[in-house]
């Protein structure tokens, strides 16, 4: 981007943060008057979130990634965060064939034998197209927006430069600033690492495989660039199927969605965290397709084996092991942290939860009691057990919805059986 662009950008961010920072507050303190300070919170939240999307892709997707991080942030905003979408059209079809052009070259015409440049679904990064290769294979293409690295780029740049300004503030003193905001900045360009995505892609699916109902779309690597996948294209997608469906048919997606879950995390490692709908389908033949490996996470496998041991102990109802392995998982104990507390609190949550009848177990409710026990005791948990968790949380209110008697314990079973002693048979 050229230094006036960039000048520009900087002045439009600065002031659309001021403007909304302002208003946002402006409005919670006549709510907080009108209706109590919770729902001051809330418009705040919302507020916030909304200033987020007037601010473009790269903050959408910021946001996304910022939302899933339950164990860091208030409640309250990651629902308001996690709900925030794309809301950009998808590109017309004019600049979608000189944007295929742009990435193809002179090759585009013997790669594809037909293109349909009218967009099948459009996101923040990329639109998705359907196309004929010359073998007759049907697939859908996922096109990055043209300029969109740039973009993300300048973008990135002032969000790091901001978030240097903030950290040196008082009240930051002491919080890893820095760190954070790298690591939010490395995911958000990850999201344009296409060629990184087509291999989780392929690598979900050659391990999905095992479930025979459950369909991952394959790679068409010979035909991919570093700005385009190609993939098998999955026909009749559409996230209303499953309300047209059976109480036994929508179990059996219930159950799917649940199997694939368990095998990520429990078997082998690789968890899609961002199984949301939208990334998630189900077909009237019964099965079921996951989508995007855009966001996704290795497990080391100590760490695979300490969450299924979590989670197999949770199953039981065994506290006390539990609150020792998230203590043997911790990456630090603030100093003034209390670990005996935790202990008795953490052991104390998961008995409580595990005498609930399924239909009344929350793990969203669960996995907010933990870290909020987290917090106040000073552990600070490792990704790696906390990401499985947020992975889990994205389709709890999918897989509820499908089957509200659905019990998420026992349903784990087999797999953990599978994964922490080797015994039992496939899941289907
Ligand atoms: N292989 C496919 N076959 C058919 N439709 C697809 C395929 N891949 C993606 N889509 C459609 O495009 C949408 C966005 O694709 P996705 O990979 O999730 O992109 P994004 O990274 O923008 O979320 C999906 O929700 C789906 O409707
Ligand atoms: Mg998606």
């Amino acid at each position: 981007m050229r230094p006036t662009a960039l000048a520009w950008r900087s002045l439009v961010i600065t002031a659309r943060v001021a403007i909304g920072v302002a208003q946002a507050f402006a409005g919670a303190a006549i709510v907080a008057l009108r209706r109590g300070r919770p729902a001051a919170k809330r418009h705040l939240a919302r507020r916030a979130t909304g200033t987020v999307m007037r601010l473009g892709p790269t903050f959408v997707k910021a946001g996304q990634i910022l939302g899933t991080r339950r164990d860091v942030l208030p409640p309250l905003l990651c629902d308001e965060l996690s709900a925030l979408r794309d809301d950009v059209a998808a590109l017309g079809p004019a600049r979608s064939r000189a944007a295929l052009a742009a990435v193809y070259g002179p090759d585009v015409d013997a790669v594809f034998a037909e293109v349909d440049y009218t967009a099948v679904a459009g996101g923040s990064v990329a639109c998705i197209y359907r196309a004929t290769l010359h073998d007759g294979a049907d697939v859908a293409v996922k096109l990055q927006r043209p300029g969109i690295r740039p973009l993300m780029a300048a973008d990135l740049a002032l969000i790091r430069r901001g978030a240097a300004m903030v950290a040196r503030l008082p009240a930051f003193r002491g919080v890893p600033v820095r760190e954070l905001v790298d690591n939010l900045c490395d995911a958000v360009i990850g999201q344009l690492d296409f060629a990184r995505e087509a291999a989780s892609l392929e690598r979900m699916r050659a391990n999905l495989t095992v479930l025979s109902r459950v369909r991952v779309p394959r790679v068409r690597f010979d035909a991919s660039r570093p700005e385009c996948i190609v993939m098998e294209f999955v026909p009749d997608l559409d996230i209303h199927t499953s309300d047209r469906c059976t109480l036994v048919a929508r179990r059996s997606f219930a159950k799917s969605t649940l199997d694939v879950m368990y095998q990520m995390l429990f078997i082998d490692g690789f968890v899609h965290c961002d199984m949301h709908p939208g990334n998630l389908y189900f077909l009237v033949t019964g099965q079921t397709v996951v989508l995007d490996a855009g966001f996704s996470t290795q497990l080391t496998d100590k760490m695979r084996r300490l969450f299924a041991d979590f989670f197999l102990n949770f199953a039981v109802g065994r506290g006390s092991r539990c609150a020792e392995l998230v203590l043997e998982s911790a990456l630090g104990v603030r100093a003034d942290g209390d670990p005996a507390a935790f202990r008795v609190d953490m052991a104390e949550l998961v008995v409580r939860n595990h005498g609930l009848p399924a239909k009344d177990f929350s793990l969203m409710a669960f996995a907010t009691e933990m870290f909020e026990l987290q917090r106040r005791y000073g552990i600070a948990a490792a990704p790696e057990l906390v990401f499985p968790l947020l992975a889990l949380l994205v389709i709890e209110g999918t897989v509820r919805d499908l089957d509200p008697d659905v019990d998420f314990q026992e349903e784990g079973k087999p797999t953990l059986n599978r994964a922490v002693f080797g015994v039992g048979s496939t899941a289907s």
